[in-house]
């Protein structure tokens, strides 16, 4: 017998971005909350630097909302939004403000100020954090009043497939009304209804070989959102991140900005700075920047890595800033308050997603996108260090006060078949996910990476659609697994990452070809429409 299962909004993922949206719902009303693995997991439990917003009383220098909209500007190249900006920075303090409401202990400066720190792009000490742990607090005061919260229905283990909308059920409309869900522990796949739906379920970086993100990252919610007739956006622009520590055994750890940010140099293998040759911001140019830098000297020295170097700044105050990585590091024989950090450059953020507006809003009625997944504008060509954080509060605030304003409008989900698997067997050949899986991340490292060339770009598109052919025939003919969904979904967004790549015939923020290195005049947005796409009457 499957089960079943009927809310008022049924929440898909549990970082920042889904807690906030089922926190800021009001109390009668019911939530599912899913997570694919434990509730604290996704991104958010991993963040290291901190939250950017303009806090004006609670400490800081001269910063104003003024300036950490043109940061944000500035470090997207031209293509952010300004209404997303605007509106994202203006509620920033408001969002801080209801994260220590929730029980988030941020590090102070003393006992009336919060410590801010610094992170590239930023012209101001605007950053709020938790010692370099910020995610790992959050998430677990957000995940404490998950817990405690009557309304609320936590769902662990639990992996949605795709969604189901009116088209689907063959209903006049364009609504979506649950999801398919896959048990990670029985693998029965359960029927989730709801009258709302959020997908929350962070980005897509694990596409990519090299990843500081951490498994599960596989782009799942943009995915299926595409499938049931959702737009996608600048998926070129996936960020990777300057510095991840680089040992074998060290498994995507993300050494923070912020280091650089309280003084760390980035060297070469002999020692020399180089980053002044490159731009004069130094350490602290966008993320773009910094990691095409690296890229650029490691290929021409040959080298595997270069460093990271904070030891010249007194031993107590690394270690009282960076705990985390400093015990990380010491368990691999690195000692930071002594020497130089190996680093190389790894995936780390989606900066496109589904098309969303200020509430959260997708395509399809009554389908909300938020956090990583979402495409909002925000970011542009190149995301803000710390931006991120703080747009998974700030839309996941607005959806819900957008659900709450529309409630008494919507009905009741219909009724929807169970999932049918009287056609399917389980496999004999896990190895062909396992294969895929890994030489997906690998040709999306070596020809989508940090520098594209069309040459590359279209040998990609030719092993993903040699790949779909493969993922599609044994997603058609075999039980689903977590594997297998992920390295379906992985399969979609890589080919929505170099489809956009290819579209896009200049070098801009995260986008570097050597076929069009210079940036065109005029800044477009990629976007993607599916072939079952209808405009959203909502
Ligand atoms: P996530 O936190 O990734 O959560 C996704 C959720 O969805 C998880 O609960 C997952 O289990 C669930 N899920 C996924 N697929 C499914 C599915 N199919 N079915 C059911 N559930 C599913 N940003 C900052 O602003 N500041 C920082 O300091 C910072 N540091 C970072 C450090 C690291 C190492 C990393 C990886 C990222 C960092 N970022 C930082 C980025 C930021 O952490 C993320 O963008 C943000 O946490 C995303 O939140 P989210 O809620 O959208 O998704
Ligand atoms: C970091 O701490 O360097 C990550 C910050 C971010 O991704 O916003």
């Amino acid at each position: 017998m499957q089960s079943s299962f009927q809310h008022d909004v049924l929440i898909i993922g549990s970082g920042a971005a889904g807690l906030s949206v089922a926190l800021s719902l009001a109390k009668h009303v019911n939530v599912a909350v899913l997570s694919k693995g434990a509730l604290p997991s996704g991104s958010t439990l991993y963040a290291q630097g901190g939250i950017a917003a303009v806090l004006g009383d609670t400490g800081g220098d001269a910063d104003t909302l003024e300036s950490h909209i043109q940061d944000t500007l500035i470090a997207g190249a031209g293509l952010c939004h300004q209404d997303a900006v605007e509106f994202t920075v203006e509620h920033g303090k408001e969002s801080i403000e209801w994260l220590i409401s929730q029980g988030v202990d941020f590090t102070r400066e003393d006992s009336s100020t919060y410590h801010l720190t610094k992170e590239g792009g930023h012209s101001h000490r605007r950053i709020i954090h938790a010692a370099d742990a910020t995610g790992h607090e959050v998430s677990s005061s957000l995940c404490d009043q998950a817990i405690a919260a009557d309304n609320i229905e936590i769902f662990e283990n639990r992996v949605a497939i795709d969604l189901i909308t009116h088209k689907k059920l063959f209903l006049p409309g364009n609504r979506c009304v649950g999801a398919y869900v896959l048990n990670d522990k029985t693998s029965e796949v359960e029927l989730f209804r709801a009258r709302f739906v959020v997908i929350a379920t962070g980005g897509a970086s694990k596409a990519y070989l090299y990843t500081s993100n951490p498994d599960g990252a596989s782009g799942d919610g943009i995915a299926m959102a595409w499938r049931s007739g959702c737009r996608v956006a600048n998926m070129e622009f996936n960020q990777f991140h300057p510095t991840c520590l680089y040992h074998p055994l060290a498994k995507s750890f993300l050494v923070t900005e912020a280091v650089r940010g309280e003084g760390g140099r980035l060297l070469l293998p002999d020692g020399q700075r180089f980053m002044h040759r490159f731009d004069k911001r130094e350490e602290l140019a966008p993320r773009d920047v910094v990691a095409r830098a690296i890229d650029h000297e490691m290929k021409r020295l040959g080298a595997d890595n270069l460093f990271l170097d904070i030891s010249h700044k007194p031993a107590e105050f690394v270690k009282q800033h960076f705990p985390t990585i400093y015990e990380r590091c010491l368990e691999f024989g690195i000692d930071i308050t002594k020497q130089p950090i190996p680093v190389v450059p790894a995936a780390h953020y989606t900066c496109g997603g589904v098309v969303t507006d200020h509430r959260g809003r997708s395509d399809v009625n009554q389908l909300y996108v938020v956090g990583e997944a979402a495409f909002t504008g925000l970011h542009g060509a190149n995301r803000m260090a710390s931006n991120s954080l703080l747009e998974c509060l700030v839309y996941g605030r607005s959806a819900a006060q957008d659900i709450m304003n529309k409630f008494e409008d919507i009905p009741l989900p219909p009724e929807a078949p169970l999932w049918d698997a009287s056609q399917v067997t389980d496999s004999d050949e896990d190895v062909v996910i396992s294969h895929n899986w890994d030489e997906l991340r690998r040709f999306m490292w070596d020809y989508v990476g940090i520098v594209r060339t069309n040459k590359r770009l279209q040998r990609a598109k030719h092993r993903i659609d040699v790949l779909h052919q493969e993922i599609v025939d044994f997603y058609s003919n075999y039980k689903v697994t977590n594997d297998l969904l992920e390295l379906r979904n992985l399969m979609t967004i890589a080919d929505l990452i170099i489809c956009s790549a290819i579209q896009r015939k200049e070098s801009r923020g995260l986008h570097y070809t050597l076929d069009y290195p210079e940036q065109l005049p005029v800044a477009k947005d990629t976007i993607l429409t599916p072939t079952n796409f209808s405009a959203r009457d909502w």
